[in-house]
């Protein structure tokens, strides 16, 4: 089963910062997974957040925000003092990261609150710029989203994010035109995914950072999970 490191080694660094996929780069995870968001000046960044306060000393929606103010943000600090004055990355900074290694990337289009026009156009040419296609895995929470770019990029690979239980995940990926599909740990425990991956589907799961639950999702034979902890679960896998 693959590792993807969640946010970077967000478990250890400040999520989604240049330091976060710095470590990661440089570990043996199969892949790294981070959330791409726009500026108010149209610059693509790498945030979980759309709102700044858990993350940065600033305040309010990051859409809100040029790049050069959010430039002048720290953050570091609310993981540790010692990442002070860490600044947000753009989306390229973070690819670049990566442009050298083995490692696959989850690109997670963030529209939850906000909607930005025609942001999967912009990620994909700066992806495809890099030559890097062939590496990422798409993936939204925003279904509408998932199936333009199945229409627009079917060469692509494309997940549909899930955060509620559901049944049926296979027949719902097979309308909306993909087999991989990301969804919660306590989805994958609670629902009946084992018939939706005999019949084909490829399930990854979000956020394991526990080895019992590395160990459910193994034996349930889903092909990927993303952690906080990716030190804990290559330890662990390395061990089995
Ligand atoms: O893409 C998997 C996972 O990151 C989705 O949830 O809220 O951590 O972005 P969230
Ligand atoms: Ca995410």
């Amino acid at each position: 089963m693959k590792i993807f490191a969640h946010r970077g080694f967000s478990g250890d660094y400040p999520e989604n910062t240049l330091p976060a996929f710095e470590a990661a780069s440089k570990l043996p995870v199969e892949g790294v997974e981070f959330d791409v968001q726009r500026t108010k000046d149209g610059v693509l960044v790498v945030h979980h957040d759309e709102k700044l306060h858990r993350t940065s000393n600033g305040k309010g929606h990051l859409k809100d925000y040029t790049f050069s103010e959010l430039r002048e943000l720290d953050f570091g600090s609310w993981k540790d003092k010692k990442f002070k004055g860490t600044q947000i990355p753009t989306l390229g900074e973070v690819l670049r990261v990566f442009k050298d290694t083995h490692h696959l990337l989850n690109i997670e289009i963030k529209t939850d609150v906000v909607d930005y026009p025609e942001i999967e156009q912009a990620i994909m040419e700066q992806v495809d710029y890099l030559d890097m296609t062939d590496r990422v895995i798409y993936s939204s929470f925003d279904h509408v989203m998932v199936e333009k770019l199945l229409r627009v990029a079917p060469n692509n690979t494309t997940a549909a994010l899930f955060e509620k239980i559901l049944v049926n995940l296979h027949e719902y990926g097979e309308k909306i035109g993909t087999k991989h599909l990301h969804i919660s740990l306590n989805a994958a425990k609670r629902g009946v995914i084992r018939e939706d991956i005999q019949k084909g589907s490829i399930f990854r799961v979000y956020t394991v950072n526990k080895i019992e639950d590395y160990d459910a999702m193994e034996k349930l034979g889903v092909e990927a999970v993303f952690t906080d902890v990716p030190d804990v679960l290559l330890k662990h896998r390395k061990n089995k």
